[in-house]
């Protein structure tokens, strides 16, 4: 069961950027789009685990910043050709603030939230 965690304003996330939730178990990374929906992933490419939070946002899709690879943001997956997924987290939006859903071995770890992605 997911344990929602307020990680602050969604206003604090630049649109076509990101956010970094540093947990024991990896950074995640949280992403703003265009159209003010948010999703989370973790933040290490499918491919070679790049950081995905300096990937460029379009759509509902990142483009790693070491490769180009495309993952898409709600499912972790990357574009045919390429092949694989990084883990996704629940996120959602209420009254302005922003949510991510842990299970409890993740959220035991969480520390800090931090960084900003790049922008198109
Ligand atoms: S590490 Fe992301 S495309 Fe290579």
């Amino acid at each position: 069961m997911a344990h929602w965690i307020e990680l602050g304003k969604l206003s604090d996330i630049p649109r076509l950027g990101s956010r970094i939730v540093s947990t024991a178990h990896g950074d995640i990374a949280v992403f703003r789009t265009a159209e003010d929906r948010v999703y989370a992933l973790r933040d290490r490419c499918p491919h070679r685990g790049g950081p995905l939070s300096q990937g460029i946002v379009f759509g509902e899709h990142v483009a790693c910043p070491l490769h180009d690879w495309v993952v898409g943001l709600a499912d972790g997956c990357a574009q045919a050709p390429d092949e694989g997924c990084t883990p996704s987290y629940p996120v959602r939006v209420e009254n302005g603030f922003v949510y991510l859903g842990l299970d409890e071995r993740v959220r035991g770890g969480v520390t800090i939230l931090t960084g900003t992605g790049t922008r198109r």
